[in-house]
Protein backbone atom coordinates (compact mmCIF):
# COMPACT_ATOMS: atom_id res chain seq x y z
CA UNK A 1 0.00 0.00 0.00
CA UNK A 2 1.53 3.64 -0.99
CA UNK A 3 1.53 5.47 2.49
CA UNK A 4 0.15 8.77 2.32
CA UNK A 5 1.04 12.56 3.58
CA UNK A 6 -1.46 14.38 5.66
CA UNK A 7 -0.98 17.91 7.46
CA UNK A 8 -2.99 19.11 9.78
CA UNK A 9 -2.78 23.00 11.31
CA UNK A 10 -4.58 24.04 14.32
CA UNK A 11 -4.98 26.36 17.37
CA UNK A 12 -4.28 25.72 20.80
CA UNK A 13 -5.95 25.49 23.33
CA UNK A 14 -2.77 25.10 26.06
CA UNK A 15 -1.80 27.60 28.04
CA UNK A 16 0.89 28.14 30.71
CA UNK A 17 1.50 27.59 32.98
CA UNK A 18 1.70 23.24 32.41
CA UNK A 19 1.60 24.31 28.90
CA UNK A 20 5.34 22.52 28.04
CA UNK A 21 4.06 19.85 30.39
CA UNK A 22 1.33 18.95 28.07
CA UNK A 23 2.39 19.26 25.11
CA UNK A 24 4.93 16.77 26.28
CA UNK A 25 2.25 13.89 27.01
CA UNK A 26 0.80 14.34 23.82
CA UNK A 27 4.08 13.37 22.61
CA UNK A 28 4.93 10.70 24.44
CA UNK A 29 1.60 9.21 24.26
CA UNK A 30 1.51 9.79 21.00
CA UNK A 31 4.63 7.89 20.13
CA UNK A 32 3.27 5.10 21.18
CA UNK A 33 0.27 5.16 19.82
CA UNK A 34 1.77 5.82 16.55
CA UNK A 35 3.88 2.66 16.60
CA UNK A 36 1.56 0.89 16.76
CA UNK A 37 -0.42 2.63 13.84
CA UNK A 38 2.82 2.99 11.75
CA UNK A 39 2.72 6.32 11.79
CA UNK A 40 5.45 8.89 11.81
CA UNK A 41 4.34 12.10 13.11
CA UNK A 42 6.23 15.43 13.08
CA UNK A 43 4.63 18.53 15.35
CA UNK A 44 5.65 21.59 15.68
CA UNK A 45 4.24 24.57 18.16
CA UNK A 46 4.67 28.24 17.76
CA UNK A 47 2.94 30.78 19.44
CA UNK A 48 -0.29 29.30 20.21
CA UNK A 49 -0.27 27.49 16.46
CA UNK A 50 0.19 23.82 15.63
CA UNK A 51 1.29 21.90 12.56
CA UNK A 52 1.54 18.26 12.26
CA UNK A 53 2.93 15.90 9.01
CA UNK A 54 1.54 12.54 9.54
CA UNK A 55 3.14 9.96 7.19
CA UNK A 56 1.92 6.27 7.53
CA UNK A 57 -1.25 4.11 5.54
CA UNK A 58 -4.63 5.59 4.83
CA UNK A 59 -6.55 3.53 7.49
CA UNK A 60 -4.68 4.48 10.46
CA UNK A 61 -4.18 8.16 9.48
CA UNK A 62 -8.53 8.16 9.46
CA UNK A 63 -8.27 6.31 12.35
CA UNK A 64 -5.53 9.07 14.04
CA UNK A 65 -7.54 12.29 13.10
CA UNK A 66 -10.25 10.97 14.18
CA UNK A 67 -9.11 11.47 17.86
CA UNK A 68 -7.40 14.42 16.69
CA UNK A 69 -10.30 16.18 15.73
CA UNK A 70 -11.67 15.26 18.86
CA UNK A 71 -9.14 16.34 21.14
CA UNK A 72 -10.34 19.50 23.00
CA UNK A 73 -6.26 20.52 23.67
CA UNK A 74 -6.92 22.31 20.32
CA UNK A 75 -9.78 23.86 18.27
CA UNK A 76 -10.08 24.38 14.22
CA UNK A 77 -8.39 21.30 13.19
CA UNK A 78 -8.01 21.85 9.52
CA UNK A 79 -6.59 19.25 7.23
CA UNK A 80 -4.63 21.36 4.44
CA UNK A 81 -2.68 18.63 2.46
CA UNK A 82 -3.46 14.86 1.89
CA UNK A 83 -1.36 13.15 -0.87
CA UNK A 84 0.70 10.10 -1.85
CA UNK A 85 4.01 9.91 0.69
CA UNK A 86 6.84 11.53 -1.56
CA UNK A 87 9.68 12.19 0.79
CA UNK A 88 12.82 10.99 0.02
CA UNK A 89 13.14 8.69 3.03
CA UNK A 90 10.63 6.57 4.18
CA UNK A 91 9.30 7.90 7.28
CA UNK A 92 10.43 6.03 10.63
CA UNK A 93 7.50 5.55 13.41
CA UNK A 94 6.86 7.72 15.94
CA UNK A 95 6.29 10.65 16.53
CA UNK A 96 8.69 13.75 17.43
CA UNK A 97 8.44 17.88 18.26
CA UNK A 98 10.65 19.25 16.23
CA UNK A 99 9.79 23.05 17.48
CA UNK A 100 8.55 24.59 20.11
CA UNK A 101 8.83 28.03 20.55
CA UNK A 102 8.02 32.09 19.64
CA UNK A 103 9.26 31.88 15.96
CA UNK A 104 7.20 34.49 13.97
CA UNK A 105 8.27 33.10 11.13
CA UNK A 106 6.56 29.51 11.88
CA UNK A 107 3.40 31.26 13.24
CA UNK A 108 2.69 33.01 10.32
CA UNK A 109 3.35 30.01 8.10
CA UNK A 110 0.86 28.16 9.63
CA UNK A 111 -2.03 31.00 10.23
CA UNK A 112 -3.40 31.73 6.99
CA UNK A 113 -3.94 28.57 6.70
CA UNK A 114 -6.22 28.56 9.40
CA UNK A 115 -8.58 30.61 7.27
CA UNK A 116 -8.29 29.47 3.71
CA UNK A 117 -10.26 27.60 2.23
CA UNK A 118 -9.67 24.27 -0.38
CA UNK A 119 -10.88 26.30 -3.15
CA UNK A 120 -8.26 28.83 -2.53
CA UNK A 121 -5.46 29.09 -4.94
CA UNK A 122 -2.98 30.11 -2.55
CA UNK A 123 -3.76 27.17 -0.30
CA UNK A 124 -2.34 24.62 -1.74
CA UNK A 125 1.23 26.70 -2.26
CA UNK A 126 0.83 27.71 1.28
CA UNK A 127 0.78 23.91 2.61
CA UNK A 128 3.18 22.66 0.50
CA UNK A 129 5.72 25.24 1.86
CA UNK A 130 4.60 24.74 5.67
CA UNK A 131 5.46 20.79 5.02
CA UNK A 132 8.93 21.66 3.20
CA UNK A 133 9.27 23.56 6.17
CA UNK A 134 8.28 21.14 8.79
CA UNK A 135 10.37 17.88 7.21
CA UNK A 136 13.63 20.71 7.09
CA UNK A 137 13.17 21.20 11.01
CA UNK A 138 12.77 16.89 11.20
CA UNK A 139 15.98 16.40 9.30
CA UNK A 140 18.75 15.31 11.17
CA UNK A 141 22.74 16.21 11.08
CA UNK A 142 23.10 13.20 8.57
CA UNK A 143 20.24 14.29 6.77
C1 LIG B 1 -1.64 19.01 18.17
C2 LIG B 1 -1.91 17.60 18.57
C3 LIG B 1 -1.25 16.57 17.90
C4 LIG B 1 -1.46 15.24 18.26
N1 LIG B 1 -0.79 14.25 17.59
C5 LIG B 1 -0.98 12.97 17.94
C6 LIG B 1 -0.27 11.92 17.27
O1 LIG B 1 0.52 12.12 16.35
N2 LIG B 1 -0.51 10.64 17.69
C7 LIG B 1 -1.38 10.34 18.70
O2 LIG B 1 -1.56 9.17 19.02
N3 LIG B 1 -2.05 11.33 19.34
C8 LIG B 1 -1.85 12.61 19.00
N4 LIG B 1 -2.53 13.59 19.67
C9 LIG B 1 -3.45 13.19 20.75
C10 LIG B 1 -4.77 12.72 20.15
O3 LIG B 1 -5.56 13.87 19.85
C11 LIG B 1 -5.55 11.79 21.10
O4 LIG B 1 -5.71 12.40 22.35
C12 LIG B 1 -4.85 10.47 21.31
O5 LIG B 1 -4.47 9.90 20.07
C13 LIG B 1 -5.75 9.47 22.07
O6 LIG B 1 -6.88 9.21 21.29
P1 LIG B 1 -8.29 8.82 21.95
O7 LIG B 1 -8.63 9.98 22.84
O8 LIG B 1 -9.23 8.66 20.79
O9 LIG B 1 -8.03 7.57 22.71
C14 LIG B 1 -2.34 14.93 19.32
C15 LIG B 1 -3.00 15.97 19.97
C16 LIG B 1 -2.79 17.28 19.63
C17 LIG B 1 -3.50 18.37 20.38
Amino acid sequence: MIPKTLLFVSVSRLHPPGESEQLQAIVEQGRNRNRSLGINATLVAARGRFAEVLDGPEESLQTLMASIRADPRHEQVTTVLHQDYQAARPAGSGMELVYRGESLYIARSITPLLEATPADRDQAALAAQLLFLIRELGKGPDD
